[in-house]
């Protein structure tokens, strides 16, 4: 028996705002990430870093290989961007404060960002990107996945979206972070704020959703019975195959994505093996 069908789900509609010139761009997947190939980040020019800014936005994660970068050219290299943002709880282990180090081996207990999130969304600011620079690799395994809100949030119906328009959701880092780096004090507490749950990325205007499973408690307003179910159909929305890519590291890669439009999840896979890296996070405004 023939079964009636209206087509995929979602369709990847990519819309560059204008042609690239500084930078080739390859596609990751065809809804979310470029891969940009030929450059040395240590070494580009103020034009290269508005392309770069803008691909972000427009594709939500950037990738780039065979990166030869210091410390300090990371940071300076994050700070093209803006302003760099200091992790509300984790150590500083390199003597940089804006260097938070990702690392897990035999001996960890834990690895980061193991759930679906964007990064410390629990800040009344949170981070509009992380760069992400991983030196040592697991002999396979350790990707990281990414996901596109924007795609998620076009794939609602239009029911859905007039439901979701105007609500507002509770963003806390108490439960995530409480305990969470061994051999750290825990600060008296940690950043709550309240975030569109469906919010405008400020240089695309495109809407994309904003909440996440890592930080995100509630929904203001609703009952939280209500608010449950909205968030749990939510996650398990945008996490469908189709808005994602699964990025496969190599020594020195650096992925670079946008929190305003992507959650990403990173995949403990390779114990006993050592996966080690540096992230700086760039400071971002306030949702809208
Ligand atoms: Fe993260």
């Amino acid at each position: 028996m023939a079964t009636k069908r209206g087509g995929p789900r979602s369709k990847a509609v990519w819309k560059e705002s204008s042609p690239y010139s500084r930078i080739s761009l390859r596609r990751y997947t065809p809804n979310v990430g470029v891969v940009v190939d030929n450059i040395d980040l240590a070494n580009i020019d103020d034009e290269t870093t508005k392309e770069i800014r803008r691909a972000l936005a427009e594709y939500c994660v950037v990738f780039f290989r065979d990166q030869n970068l210091s410390v300090e050219q990371h940071i300076e290299f994050g700070r093209r961007f803006g302003e760099l943002d200091v992790h509300p709880a984790a150590a500083n282990a390199t003597g940089h404060q804006e260097i938070l180090v990702i690392s897990a081996d035999e001996n960890s207990d834990r690895a980061n960002g193991e759930a679906w999130h964007s990064d410390v969304s629990c800040q009344p600011q949170p981070p509009m990107g992380s760069i992400l620079y991983i030196h040592e690799v697991p002999p396979s395994g350790g990707d990281t996945m990414f996901s596109n809100m924007y795609a998620a949030y076009d794939a609602l119906s239009d029911k859905m979206k007039e439901y979701l328009n105007g609500l507002v959701a509770v963003h806390d880092g108490e439960h995530v972070y409480r305990g969470l780096y061994t051999g750290v004090a825990d600060k008296p507490s940690y950043p709550r704020s309240k975030h569109p749950v469906v919010r405008t990325h400020p240089e695309t205007g495109k809407k994309c959703l904003f909440v996440n499973r890592s930080f995100t408690t509630h929904i203001v307003g609703v009952p939280r019975d209500e608010s449950d179910a909205i968030l749990n159909f939510l996650y398990q929305h945008m996490e469908h195959p189709n808005f994602q890519c699964r990025f496969q590291w190599e020594p020195n890669s650096i992925a670079f994505w946008d929190n305003r439009c992507a959650q990403h999840r990173a995949i403990w896979d390779y114990w006993p093996h050592r996966r080690y890296g540096h992230r700086v996070t760039v400071m971002g405004d306030t949702p809208f």
